[in-house]
């Protein structure tokens, strides 16, 4: 059994102080066995912010897998952007993080979704070519596989408008042949379970942990048990200046 704390999108350069030692505390107190962050630690991607995201991470006191999202990739830092736009990341991330762990049974797969550029403007949508879908089938041997990532890979009717990250149909396909039980991401800020078809597995995006930016949901995280034969997701909410559970269940 493996108890998943599933964060994501904390943008730091945006979060309030009080916020986030009220979720810290919630996710101690849960007790999970990892941490998994999709992606969007910081704002602009500064040092100072990965500083702050990763310091916060670390004070959860359990083995973290971070993968990055679109804001933490410089933007108006062109020539940062194309030849070193993971620099700062790995300047400050510290040494425990990981892209690959397992727990209870369970194996937590990272995999980078984030894009320089793309043919159309929307540059924050993401891509998976195909060298990272090569490196992610060569991890996915075994049973009980959840693969975080920040792009969500298929969107519901709410957010139909936004563009999923490039290639991501053949990646759903490479996680439906290779029994892949969830997929956690974020970047939509806002809860929400879905299947990615029939037999297919769970796409579980977590709301954004700080940011009031977004879709008017409420701030929060994730709890994702993935005992037994179905995985089971508690989105924890903060509503009216305290936290709220409740069952996440198939849209
Ligand atoms: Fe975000
Ligand atoms: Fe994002």
């Amino acid at each position: 059994m493996a108890r998943i704390a599933h964060l994501s999108d904390l943008h730091f350069g945006e979060a309030s102080g009080s916020l986030i030692e009220s979720l810290a505390a919630d996710v101690i107190m849960a007790a999970p066995d990892a941490v998994a962050v999709s992606g969007d630690l910081t704002r602009r991607a500064t040092r100072d912010e990965f500083t702050r995201a990763f310091a916060f991470l670390e004070t959860l006191g359990a083995p973290l897998l971070v993968v990055p999202g679109n804001h933490d990739i410089p933007r108006g830092d062109l020539l940062g952007r194309f030849l070193h736009p993971k620099r700062r990341w790995l300047l400050s991330q510290p040494e425990g993080a990981a892209y690959e762990l397992s727990i209870g049974g369970t194996r937590l797969v990272g995999l980078d979704t984030v894009s320089r550029a793309q043919w159309h403007l929307d540059w924050a949508a993401g891509a998976i070519p195909f060298p990272r879908r090569k490196r992610l089938a060569e991890q996915l041997g075994g049973a009980n596989i959840v693969v975080v990532c920040h792009h969500p890979l298929q969107h519901g009717p709410w957010a139909a408008a936004r563009r999923t990250p490039r290639e991501a149909g053949a990646t759903i396909e490479l996680l439906r042949e290779n029994n892949v039980r969830a997929v956690l991401c974020g970047h939509l800020h806002r809860a929400e379970m879905t299947q990615l078809g029939p037999e297919g597995p769970l796409q579980i995006i977590a709301p954004s942990a700080f940011s009031p930016r977004g879709t008017g949901a409420p701030n929060g995280w994730n709890l994702v048990d993935t005992a037994g034969a179905t995985i089971q997701v508690e989105a924890r909410e903060f509503i009216a200046d305290r936290w709220h559970g409740r069952p996440l269940s198939l849209a």
